[in-house]
């Protein structure tokens, strides 16, 4: 089994162990792609929704937030084009019983000729140490070429057949590349055909009088239908955004990966709507400011990359990815989208109804622009935890599993542990958590030796332990002891808030 697959499988394992994430219904065997999380999961997942609705609301005077209804008015998927054109072309093996999605599959194929110039560039670069010049090899190696226009030839085949609904084309491109099954390893193919990825249901108890109507893709569209009304209460002036957080759904083909691609999941989005002609100035400022929220986690710039989209989505006009490196390497984790006046103008289009900006500084009537930021919460929970967990050995010899988590998304920010459950000792702990606790979430405990109790709290991220010993009743000091450096000190009671708090500040 490769490495990074047991990665993933060491955090799934963790996740569950120490309550973060269990599977959904799993006592009748779970439903796929469906989670749930549990009590240190959604302390956690509170806490990166809070800091995005932080960075986003309260640290944008022209940013205000919203929370729509899942539930939307049937048309608004007309208007939007996810009826038409939210599909996913699948194919299905018939030897494996196995389903694909068809354009994953090519992908994944240029992703392993992707693989081999990188090895080429690797193996370059040792021979030739420090006078290695890459872009030199990269335009003048004949392998690396020929892989190179091998790339081209493919995106060339299979760009314009997803434009252009054409999958026969792309059935056509999976057998010219002789691309066969991962799991049964023929190329036994059925027909591709395109299958709508929203779920729906019924509007209305009457059977005949019931309406048609679907869970919402994706929480933008409830911020489209809404720009109005919030420009207009709240006095908004161009340019300004819209932010919301809430659940969508999506009957992905392939849901694998634990919470990375889910069929039921929270996405984090930001339409920022600007006067027409300025939208590539404002896509450049978002690109910068979502990557720097991504850093002020203290997570390494070389764990995120751009990607650039060459396959535009029908409404935008540029859009860009931030990767991130999960163990099942880098992957999508936020869209940045210019998306033009689509949407907007395209619910004029159905409502009927006007939804413009009068701009009092040119005096001109228009749909604005919007650029979006658009992040898949349970993705960011998974790149976190990806990141945070450590297999550390110890200098004793010991070994430890911590997940080095920024503090300000721990789900617990300090454990307060008496010596022993005698004493008056867990009287003088309550003591202390009674003060905290109203800043901060404090984990009390008092069983078993302080060693093991320092585990536990290192296993779910928690920065902080804080031991209550005798000599805390005489001189109302405590042990305090740092997740990451192991570092413990003696301080006074009075300065533990200060110390909890210094370190939870956010830098942005
Ligand atoms: N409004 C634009 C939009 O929805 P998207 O690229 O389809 O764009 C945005 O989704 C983000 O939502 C992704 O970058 C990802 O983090 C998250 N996301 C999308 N589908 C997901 C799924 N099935 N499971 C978990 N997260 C998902």
């Amino acid at each position: 089994m490769a490495k990074q697959e047991d990665v993933l499988k060491k955090i799934i394992a963790h996740a569950k162990e120490y309550g973060f994430v269990f599977q959904s219904s799993e006592i009748y065997d779970g439903l796929s792609a469906v989670y749930d999380y549990g009590p240190n999961g959604v302390e956690l997942k509170k806490n990166i929704r809070d800091y995005w609705w932080k960075s986003m609301v309260q640290f944008h005077e022209n940013i205000v937030g919203i929370d729509a209804a899942i539930f939307m008015h049937p048309t608004t998927w007309k208007a939007s084009g996810h009826i038409d054109a939210f599909n996913d072309p699948l194919i299905d093996n018939k030897d494996s019983k196995k389903r694909y999605r068809a354009d994953v599959l090519v992908e994944d194929y240029i992703a392993k000729i992707e693989a081999k110039i990188k090895k080429e560039v690797d193996k370059a670069r040792k021979r030739f140490g420090d006078a290695f010049d890459e872009k030199q090899f990269m335009e003048t190696n004949p392998r690396v070429l020929a892989n190179l226009k091998k790339i081209e030839d493919i995106k060339n085949r299979l760009y314009p057949a997803m434009e252009n609904n054409d999958m026969e084309g792309i059935r056509q491109l999976i057998i010219d590349l002789d691309i066969a099954d991962p799991v049964s390893g023929t190329k036994n193919w059925t027909e591709v055909r395109q299958f709508n990825l929203m779920f729906s249901t019924q509007l209305g108890s009457m059977s005949e009088s019931a309406t048609e109507i679907y869970l919402r893709p994706e929480t933008a569209q409830g911020i489209f239908v809404n720009y109005l009304n919030v420009q207009k209460t709240n006095r908004m002036k161009i340019p300004f955004g819209i932010a919301q957080t809430g659940k969508a759904f999506r009957n992905e083909i392939v849901a694998r990966q634990f919470i990375f691609r889910m069929r039921e999941f929270e996405q984090m989005e930001m339409q920022f709507f600007v006067r027409p002609g300025t939208e590539m100035k404002w896509f450049e400022y978002w690109k910068e400011e979502r990557l720097k929220w991504h850093l002020a986690t203290g997570i390494p710039a070389e764990k995120f990359r751009f990607h650039d989209h060459d396959k535009l989505a029908h409404y935008a006009n540029a859009a860009t990815d931030i990767e991130f490196e999960f163990p099942m390497g880098f992957k999508e984790l936020e869209g940045i989208h210019s998306r033009t006046d689509f949407d907007l103008k395209s619910h004029e289009q159905y409502s009927g109804k006007k939804l413009r900006y009068h701009d009092p500084e040119i005096n001109e009537s228009y749909v604005p622009y919007v650029i979006e930021t658009s992040i898949g919460l349970d993705r960011t929970f998974l790149a976190m935890l990806s990141y945070a967990y450590t297999e550390e050995k110890l200098e004793d010899g010991s070994e430890r599993v911590v997940l080095k988590l920024p503090p300000f998304l721990a789900p617990y920010k300090v454990a307060i542990f008496p010596l022993t459950k005698k004493d008056g000792l867990p009287e003088k702990a309550h003591e202390i958590m009674d003060e905290l606790k109203y800043d901060y979430m404090c984990f009390y405990e008092e069983k078993d030796t302080i060693g093991k109790r320092y585990r536990r709290q290192d296993a779910i991220g928690t920065p902080y332990c804080v031991t209550v010993d005798h000599q805390t009743l005489e001189d109302n000091t405590v042990t305090i002891r740092e997740r990451d450096t192991l570092k413990q000190e003696r301080v006074p009671i009075s300065q533990l808030s200060s110390i909890i708090g210094e370190k939870l500040k956010i830098k942005l």
